[in-house]
């Protein structure tokens, strides 16, 4: 059994690459996952009844079928204790959330490296497999890691038993409050279990439906029992500039695998079909941003944040928010004018689409890395979207654009406290104004957020953005967030030379 199961997995190109020691690691897991499939998913209405046991003959050939079927099921059943993940998965969902939430507290979960120094002490099974450049090297060449034309498989990559590829319709409104529902369940939960984001239907569309976006590459996994979803990743096409060379590739989105079924290495397998899937088009490279330490950042940027509503993310001891003053200091401190003082300064409207893209078109060659943003990317993504997008421009007294900013909504729904139920953040995409003081129109952008109701207003260090985030009381917050490149080497950039921000 072990022997074949080896082949099947083999052949399926689910592991990497044999011997690898992780072989039986990755076997296992698949063995796992397809274990978990008939354990989590398995319908409850299977038993039979006495009636139903008296059989016609052609129902016993059935019978031996399905006697058949039982015993090669019964082959995933562990022999010894009782399947702990059948244990969990028999408590009720209250029972589940409070033991997630024990786990969370101690923190007993394997955790990928954070850090470069903990990432060098790591082991990559996957990723060492992969056209990434090594940890550790010294990069000082430009391009492709992986040399000539890479032969595209033709059939997608398979998965265990139990579970089949979904490409998602995104057009139907019931696929999409699926997509959401996975995302809000499974997608970010802080650490410490306070807060989870909260998708909306409009913000998928929007950060997944870019123009020239393909339905191929909205690649969900689905259990075939029951066909919920319960793996996602997604990709859309983007064109960046890395170090003056312009490559047309993709930005890969929301990956996410279902709680229950983490750790089993579905990962691995929904990051070669994408891939594949992408190649299938002649795109070779991705750029994709995570928060855990992989092979090998390209840049390596800090999450800044200013306190808006500030006696709530006292109250809620949210991430970076100073907490040994008193809270009527704190608020003092933190308070922002009334009204904007920039000249000028409006909500962006669809007739500044063509100054807006010359703006930032204009200011990209600052930077090592930046988009390339068609007057399509600008109308898709800065055209204000109710309670989504905000974008505002500062028009000159000749009727032309001198700056803009735009940023984006990010809601959190809050766990475990008496008080709040949902936090709403702030993050900024960009602010741009090359002849004005950017302190100054930045601190117009706090303003306008705080008067939209947000709590808090999070940028990252990159582009020009340490000109001001300490002068307008923005705190470090300790997370990070690591730019990657696919199939692409070159020298490191600084988060100063970062010419965007990826929206998750
Ligand atoms: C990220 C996530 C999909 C990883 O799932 P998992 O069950 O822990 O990992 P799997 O067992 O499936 O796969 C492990 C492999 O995936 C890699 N991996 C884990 N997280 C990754 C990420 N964010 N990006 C790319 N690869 C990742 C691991 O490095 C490992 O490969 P390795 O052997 O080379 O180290 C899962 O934790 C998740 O859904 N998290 C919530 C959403 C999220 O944070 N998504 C990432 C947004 S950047």
């Amino acid at each position: 059994m072990k022997k074949n199961s080896e082949l099947v997995g083999r052949e399926q190109g689910l592991v990497t690459p044999p011997p690898l020691a992780a072989r039986d690691k990755t076997q296992k897991a698949t063995n796992c996952i397809a274990k978990r499939s008939q354990s989590i998913y398995k319908p409850s209405t299977m038993t039979a009844s006495k009636d139903e046991k008296q059989q016609t003959p052609d129902e016993s050939v059935t019978a031996k079928e399905t006697k058949k079927h039982k015993k090669k099921a019964d082959n995933w059943r562990p022999l010894g204790p009782r399947d702990p993940f059948a244990m969990l998965n028999a408590l009720p969902e209250e029972k589940q959330q409070e033991i997630q939430r024990a786990l969370h507290l101690f923190n007993l979960g394997p955790t990928l490296p954070r850090t470069l120094e903990q990432a060098k002490k790591h082991q990559y099974h996957f990723w060492d497999t992969q056209p990434v450049p090594k940890l550790g090297d010294t990069i000082s060449s430009h391009g492709p890691v992986a040399d000539g034309e890479r032969r595209v498989r033709a059939e997608p990559y398979s998965l265990p038993q139990g579970f089949s590829w979904d490409t998602l319709d995104l057009s139907s409104a019931a696929v999409l409050k699926e997509l959401c529902t996975l995302l809000n369940d499974n997608f970010t939960v802080e650490d410490d279990n306070t807060l989870r984001l909260d998708f909306t239907e409009e913000f998928l569309k929007w950060t997944l439906q870019s123009p020239q976006w393909l339905p191929q590459w909205h690649c969900g996994v689905r259990v075939d029992s029951n066909k919920k979803l319960v793996g996602f990743i997604a990709a859309v096409p983007t064109d960046l500039t890395v170090y003056a060379k312009e490559i047309n590739m993709v930005q890969v989105r929301l990956l996410c695998v279902h709680k229950k079924l983490r750790q089993k290495r579905m990962t691995p397998v929904l990051i070669r079909e994408l891939s594949r899937r992408v190649a299938q088009r002649g795109v070779q490279q991705g750029l994709y941003s995570a928060h855990v330490v992989l092979p090998t950042p390209l840049s390596t940027c800090s999450y800044w944040h200013r306190s808006l509503n500030t006696r709530k993310l006292m109250e809620l001891k949210y991430p970076g928010v100073r907490q040994d003053i008193a809270v009527q200091r704190a608020v003092k401190l933190n308070k922002l004018r009334d009204a904007t003082k920039t000249a000028g300064l409006r909500a962006m409207t669809r007739a500044d689409i063509p100054a807006l893209h010359s703006l930032l078109q204009s200011n990209k060659s600052k930077f090592d890395l930046s988009t390339n943003f068609s007057v399509q990317g600008v109308e898709h993504w800065l055209l204000p979207r109710d309670r989504l997008t905000f974008s505002y421009v500062i028009q000159g007294e000749d009727g032309g654009l001198s700056g803009a900013f735009s940023f984006f909504s990010l809601s959190w729904e809050v766990l475990n406290d008496p008080q709040h139920l949902e936090l709403r953040e702030a993050q900024l995409l960009f602010c741009l104004c090359p002849s004005a003081d950017l302190k100054d129109v930045m601190e117009d952008a706090l303003v306008l957020a705080k008067a939209k109701g947000f709590d808090v207003f999070t940028a990252l260090d990159v582009m020009d953005n340490k000109t001001f985030l300490e002068n307008l009381k923005f705190n470090m917050s300790g997370k990070r967030t690591h730019t990657y490149l696919y199939n692409w080497k070159c020298p490191t950039v600084n988060p100063d030379k970062v010419g965007f921000v990826l929206p998750i």
